[in-house]
């Protein structure tokens, strides 16, 4: 089941000075930090054995990013190797999340550009799925261009709070045109 735990949507409220953020596979040691990222975000999805499971899996990536001299956030990808329903297998993003403090700096492109990067060495498609009432997340993948391939209440094992969630789905051409948002690698 999916958890809530999502920023206000507050479009146009950036402008705060981009963080210095350096992006990183996770290891073991990382995994208390993640799920304390997790506690104090609200979002206490994951546990400790799906992240030792995720960081040791070679068809899967988990990042860290650290910024202001600590983790401010982390993310990963996962392999699905069958198609559910309008779902298909692929490489899916996942798990973006970052402190509450250290939001609208960055972040989350620093951790998805790197994970997209991954991907499109194996795959000229990614995913994501994303409950229709997180429209900050919406917005955060908007500039490498992922745009709705479906939505159902359940995709694979997420099910989604409130009942709908999206579909969403990029490709590596796409992707790779300079962003939408601002000059490419603009994240600090
Ligand atoms: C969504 C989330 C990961 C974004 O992290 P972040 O580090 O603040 O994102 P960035 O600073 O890289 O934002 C990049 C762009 O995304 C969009 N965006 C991010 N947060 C937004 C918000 N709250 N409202 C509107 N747009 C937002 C903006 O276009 C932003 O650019 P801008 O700041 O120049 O306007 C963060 O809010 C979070 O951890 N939320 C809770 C967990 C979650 O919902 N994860 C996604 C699950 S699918």
């Amino acid at each position: 089941m999916e958890t809530r735990g999502f920023a206000t949507f507050a479009p146009g409220d950036g402008g705060v000075a981009p963080l210095g953020v350096t992006v990183r596979p996770a290891t073991d040691l990382d995994i208390p930090g993640i799920l304390d990222i997790n506690a104090r975000a609200g979002r206490p999805a994951n546990t400790a054995g799906s992240l030792a499971l995720a960081i040791e899996d070679p068809g899967r990536l988990v990042v860290v990013a650290n910024a202001s001299g600590g983790m401010a956030g982390w993310a990963k990808t996962h392999y699905w190797d069958h198609p559910d329903a309008a779902a298909p297998s692929g490489h899916y993003l996942g798990g973006v999340t970052v402190l509450p403090e250290d939001r609208r700096r960055g972040v989350a492109t620093a951790l998805t550009d790197a994970r997209l990067d991954w991907i499109w060495q194996r795959s000229d498609a990614a995913w994501y799925v994303v409950n229709v009432d997180n429209l900050p997340s919406i917005a955060l993948h908007r500039r490498w261009g992922f745009s709705e391939a479906a939505r159902a209440p359940q995709f694979h094992t997420t099910q989604f709070t409130g009942g709908v969630g999206l579909l969403m789905k990029a490709e590596r051409a796409a992707a790779c045109l300079p962003h939408r948002n601002g000059p490419e690698g603009e994240h600090g």
